[in-house]
């Protein structure tokens, strides 16, 4: 039995939206940024300027080693994922084309999609199996002549389920089409190799599990990759020339970046090299499980996601009998300072595909590392109390 007193502190449990619970390293990163580095990256000459264009060279570096990319270059600093998915798929695709996605995705997928499908852009949205993701067998009867490219999350951020990466990007190769990965739920918390998943770009939140600032995040793009750009300015670089210069990172990072945010970005990727992702995930998992068991023993209060046996991200989704899950999150904020996120999870379509859009969507319960099995005793024994 839990003690009453817990409840005082507060407990956050929604690292899915942002990672609140960061290295200490990270926050004293971005202090130091702050206090002694910040000029403006590669816009003076400057000691402060020079500074502060390491930081992002650091930041660049250790997301190509985390990546495994071909070179620091193709690492594109963007504020989010969401800007990160919109440099892709306007980028790329033209009118004609046609793409694959999947029913589990985030609108920073799901809207650019649409708003493109109104302008001659094919969308196929297959449906998924929630244990295991996307199929490969249903992949096979969409494909057309047309298919520009294929985008699909790596781990869902509603449910958990997690796709095999590397066997849809080695599908996607075979047949020339392009493969683009949402990243936001995994990058920093599985084993991401953008060569050996054969992945052509990588969509990621700095501000997730990779430990980084709310402003961060970025794309990965295959070397020899051209974008179109959706954005057009200042880039410290080649500024004689009227046009955005050819060059990456340049050409798609127009205008002053997040320096101090990417600074707690370097921190943080430093920290999950230093502990190593494998140790990440097992107490990631390790938490899931005793959160999913302790669900199942709960009458009126149901798990939607992957089976026990299956693997999933660090996300747990339900749905309560007795309230919905709007409701559910705002006691458990007001009466026992527990931080989930009841809603949609700006992901209408998965919703709409398990049909658990009309009841509200989901209650999310999302741990991290920094997460201890005490935080999640507390979350279920406030949840009984609700069931
Ligand atoms: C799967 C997925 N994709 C994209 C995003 C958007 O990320 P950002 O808020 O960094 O744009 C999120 C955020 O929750 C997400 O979970």
């Amino acid at each position: 039995m839990v003690s009453e007193q817990i409840y005082n502190e507060p407990i956050y449990l929604d690292n899915a939206a942002t990672s609140w619970l960061k290295p200490e390293s990270v926050y004293a990163a971005v202090a130091k940024a702050l206090r002694e580095r910040c000029g403006n990256p590669g816009r003076s000459g400057h000691r402060f300027a020079v500074a502060a264009g390491q930081i992002l060279d650091d930041a660049r570096l250790l997301c190509a080693q985390l990546f495994n990319a071909e070179k620091p270059e193709q690492i594109i600093f963007t504020a989010n994922a969401t800007i990160a998915a919109n440099l892709v798929l306007k980028g790329i695709l033209n009118i004609g084309d046609h793409v694959i996605t999947s029913s589990l995705e985030h609108n920073a997928v799901v809207r650019p999609l649409y708003h493109l499908e109104q302008t001659g852009i094919s969308v196929s949205k297959i449906g998924v199996d929630l244990n295991c993701g996307i199929l490969i067998d249903v992949l096979e009867r969409v494909v057309t002549a047309k298919t520009k490219l294929l985008i699909c999350n790596h781990i869902s951020n509603v449910f958990g389920t997690v796709n095999d990466i590397e066997q849809i990007g080695r599908f996607c190769r075979e047949r020339g089409i392009l493969f683009a990965v949402d990243a936001a739920q995994s990058a920093g918390c599985r084993n991401i190799d953008v060569q050996g998943m054969f992945i052509d770009f990588l969509i990621f939140s700095g501000h997730k599990s990779l430990f980084g600032l709310q402003g961060t995040g970025g794309l990965y793009l295959r070397p020899g990759l051209r974008l179109a750009t959706i954005l057009e300015g200042g880039t410290g670089h080649y500024s004689e020339s009227l046009e955005q210069p050819e060059q990456l990172p340049y050409r798609l990072e127009s205008g002053t970046p997040n320096t101090p945010g990417l600074a707690g970005l370097t921190a943080g990727i430093r920290f999950i090299l230093e502990t190593g992702i494998e140790t990440i995930a097992k107490k990631e998992n390790q938490l899931i499980n005793r959160l999913l068991t302790g669900l199942h023993e709960i009458s009126g209060i149901y798990v939607i996601g992957p089976e026990l046996e299956f693997e999933r991200g660090c996300v747990v989704s339900v749905q309560l009998e007795k309230y919905s899950p709007v409701q559910a999150a705002l006691i458990l904020d007001s009466s026992f300072h527990i931080a989930v996120r009841g809603g949609l999870h700006c992901a209408a379509d998965a919703h709409r595909f398990m049909n658990t859009l009309e009841n509200g969507g989901t209650l999310r319960i999302s741990p991290n590392y920094f997460n201890e099995n005490q935080h999640i005793d507390c979350c279920l024994d406030a949840l009984r109390k609700l069931s």
